[in-house]
């Protein structure tokens, strides 16, 4: 766990963590994952400090309760002694008190009182027909597991309880960290097996939550593909399960881990909405079901397909830490609170401070691809200067025998072709034209053509003797071996050593195959899912704490490795290789649903307006589209015209003075791109109220409506914010300046006209 929000303490943490780790071929100690929570300190720039998380335990009803932001949580030991969920919603008063738990009635001899009493953390065993948290094969073969509840600490901001088989020393911890900001609530299990002989666990959730029994529930998730991330699906929960999920070694683009449920009517704005988000980037699943009793609940860890984690006598297992939340004002707010949540608990930041705002950014990718070299870099180093980039990023084609995809990962030196002298003098020209330098590196990843697979055959993620099936002419490697995680740490550490660099896009451009590791005892084989992941958050870690000044990106082949977990470790993430500026508008709704748009990196290319979809837009469109999340700029600027260069630099200028509130703000969704909507608009406001900036999008005129008014949110009704044009027109009656409540409540009328139409407006407080 995080002992505070230092990022230095975080680091040297975590170290220890791994330098016990990695001395083990099997990892079942204590994950080096993200913490429950960082210090509740309030950031800066955050408005007001808020009240103290209070933990409580009545003794009489022998009930716990939590409170913390607007949220209460309450649940209760029953007379079985397990683990009952009471209460889980809008903040209740001090005095209210939620009966005792009385595990459920048998409702029929096919419907037991264990599967019906809504538990926090159910073994299965008994009558267990509901998602179990927790299913253990123990050395004998019994399968039955009743976890009863033993002691209880509370500390600070977290209360955790320990909970013990009835008959056996399988103990299971549970912890429950609640942010008193937010109301986020971070729970995750650590499972123990204190008995004198090995067991396997077969299945392990790191929390089970649970809404009021009802059917009038909707579901939203994200789902999506390769170049096609973030589509948000919503459906009402029917009787039966559905299960979200990644069975590929690694979060994927298909599924997100985050899930959010309303009741009744919620919308955008108002309703009750729960919301969760796991932290962990291997194969998860979170599994929604609504019982036969119609009670509603969600379950989430290690996937259990495919998985099986044996324990020795003293050995334990920890799960990743599964965030939910609550929100009484509908779908918006829910995303604002985790925003708020990942910005202050999860991304890497200094004490007390908001994360580093994100520098606007020039990748070499979509202008040279492989076709990388000391001059055609320069070159581009060069212009992207010009428009008042900040950092520079050499992207793949820089190392090994690298031309295209075939060869070349795995080896991490510099191309002596491309680059005779290093990439020192590269460096320093970048650095003399005031940005900072980036890398691109894969570094879980070997092509067949390297002299790494030549050396190492057995280094890659396989079954003995079956073939190895390639994807982008390349194979994983096995990082939960330790000779693969000291050669990966080993290349990085030395490049980063070796040159300044400031920043690491860290891509991963493929999903597991033939998920075999004969290297290690049979028994152990399938805990590779969980010991890889262990060992790529623990070279992050020790990286970062070597190097605390670079910052890295996580990428997988765009947005396919993108949840809490990563992002206790990376600073962006890399929203989705599809850089279609009205595309992205999809998208980037879909991500902020769940991610705040301070790690949405999001860059203007040339592809967008010829490539994927074959059409064409404006640059002032492109800029507009990028400048919701993290800018960056990613078009041949070799081909660009003076105008776009003039376009650019304006746009890079006017972005500067609104990113803070873009990346760190409050984000409200005016009108979403969702459904085929001709129009979208999103606006974003400072965390002081004094900026606010709308970003409007029209895609084709019809019968020529004029474009929707915005009613913008958030502001302060009492003062007066005057306008500032970034790009577009406004209706020409538009006032310069009005208070907060006009432009809340009159609204504003933003020209919109013709194909691929946008605007970009600032309120600025006077
Ligand atoms: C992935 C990334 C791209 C680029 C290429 C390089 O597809 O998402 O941005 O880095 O790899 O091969």
């Amino acid at each position: 766990m995080r002992p505070s929000s230092s990022l230095s303490q975080i680091s040297r943490a975590t170290a220890k963590v791994i330098a016990r780790a990695s001395l083990l071929p099997l990892l079942c100690l204590l994950a080096p994952q993200p913490p429950l929570l960082a210090s509740p300190a309030a950031l800066a720039g955050a408005p007001g400090a808020a009240a103290p998380t209070t933990i409580t335990y009545d003794n009489a009803t022998r009930t716990f309760r939590l409170d913390g932001g607007g949220v209460t949580y309450i649940f209760g030991i029953n007379e079985r002694n397990e683990l009952q969920s009471l209460y889980w919603g809008h903040r209740l008063a001090p005095a209210d008190r939620i009966p005792a738990a009385h595990f459920a009635k048998e409702h029929a001899s096919f419907d037991a009182s264990n599967t019906t009493t809504p538990q926090e953390f159910a073994g299965w065993g008994a009558e267990l027909y509901v998602e179990p948290a927790l299913k253990i094969t123990f050395a004998d073969g019994n399968r039955d597991l009743v976890l009863h509840y033993i002691s209880h600490t509370i500390a600070a901001n977290t209360l955790t309880i320990v909970l013990r088989d009835i008959s056996r020393d399988l103990f299971v911890t549970l912890r429950y960290s609640m942010d008193s900001d937010t109301g986020i609530l971070g729970r995750s299990a650590t499972i123990e097996n204190r008995t004198q002989a090995g067991l396997t666990i077969e299945q392990a959730a790191a929390a089970s939550w649970n809404l009021p029994r009802g059917t009038d529930y909707t579901m939203h998730y994200l789902s999506g593909r390769w170049a096609g991330e973030s589509a948000l699906h919503s459906q009402l929960i029917q009787p039966g399960k559905t299960v979200i999920e990644s069975r590929r070694g690694s979060t994927g683009h298909q599924n997100n881990p985050w899930f959010a449920i309303n009741r009744g009517p919620a919308t955008e704005q108002s309703g009750d909405v729960w919301f969760g988000a796991l932290a962990w980037s291997g194969s998860w699943s979170i599994t929604l079901e609504q019982d036969q009793l119609q009670q509603i609940r969600v379950t989430g860890g290690f996937n259990p397909f495919d998985f099986s984690y044996p324990l020795s006598p003293g050995q334990k297992l920890e799960t990743p830490v599964f965030y939910a939340g609550y929100s009484s004002e509908g779908m918006g707010e829910a995303s604002r609170l985790l925003h708020r949540f990942e910005l202050a608990q999860i991304i890497p930041h200094a004490p007390n401070q908001l994360p580093r705002p994100r520098p606007v950014l020039y990748n070499s990718w979509e202008a040279t691809e492989f076709n990388v070299d000391e001059a055609g870099q320069t070159a581009l180093a060069e212009k992207a200067a010009s428009l008042g980039v900040e950092r520079f990023v050499m992207d793949d084609g820089w190392f090994g025998q690298r031309k295209d995809d075939h060869a070349g990962l795995g080896d991490w030196y510099v191309n002596p072709q491309k680059f005779p002298n290093g990439l020192a003098p590269l460096i320093k020209k970048v650095h003399s034209l005031g940005m900072d330098f980036g890398l691109w590196f894969e570094p879980e990843m070997v092509n067949p053509d390297s002299d790494l697979y030549r050396k190492h055959p057995d280094w890659v993620i396989h079954f003995e003797g079956r073939p190895e099936t390639q994807a982008r002419n390349q194979l994983v490697l096995n990082l939960a071996m330790p000779e693969v995680r000291a050669y990966v740490f080993g290349f990085l550490d030395k490049t980063l050593t070796d040159y300044d660099i400031a920043f690491v896009k860290w891509d991963y451009n493929r999903n597991w195959s033939e998920p075999g590791w004969s290297a290690t005892k049979l028994e152990d084989q399938k805990t590779l899912p969980v010991a890889y992941i262990h060992n790529l958050y623990s070279i992050l870690a020790e990286l970062r704490a070597k190097h605390p000044k670079v910052e890295f990106e996580s990428c997988s082949g765009g947005g396919g490795r993108i949840d809490l977990g990563i992002l206790g470790l990376t600073e962006e993430v890399w929203t989705s290789d599809n850089t279609d500026p009205f595309d992205r508008l999809l998208i980037q709704d879909g991500f902020t649903h769940a991610y705040t748009p301070g790690v949405m990196m999001a860059w203007v290319t040339d592809s967008s307006t010829t490539g994927r979809n074959h059409r064409n837009f404006s640059t002032a469109y492109r800029f507009l589209s990028s400048m919701q999340g993290g800018l960056g700029i990613g078009s041949n600027l070799n081909k660009w015209t003076p105008d776009d260069f003039a376009t650019a630099k304006h746009m890079v200028a006017e972005y500067k003075t609104i990113r803070e509130t873009v990346q760190h703000g409050s984000l409200y969704r005016l009108i979403s791109p969702q459904g085929g909507s001709e129009y979208s608009a999103t606006q974003s406001v400072s965390r002081d109220r004094k900026q606010s900036v709308a970003f409007a999008f029209l895609h084709s005129s019809q019968m020529g409506y004029p474009a929707p008014r915005l009613y913008l949110q958030g502001l302060d009704p009492n003062a007066v914010y005057r306008t500032h044009i970034i790009h577009g027109s406004l209706s020409k009656d538009t006032p310069e300046s009005a208070s907060g409540a006009f432009w809340m409540s009159h609204g504003i009328d933003i020209d919109l006209q013709g194909d691929y139409d946008a605007a970009g407006i600032v309120f600025q407080q006077q």
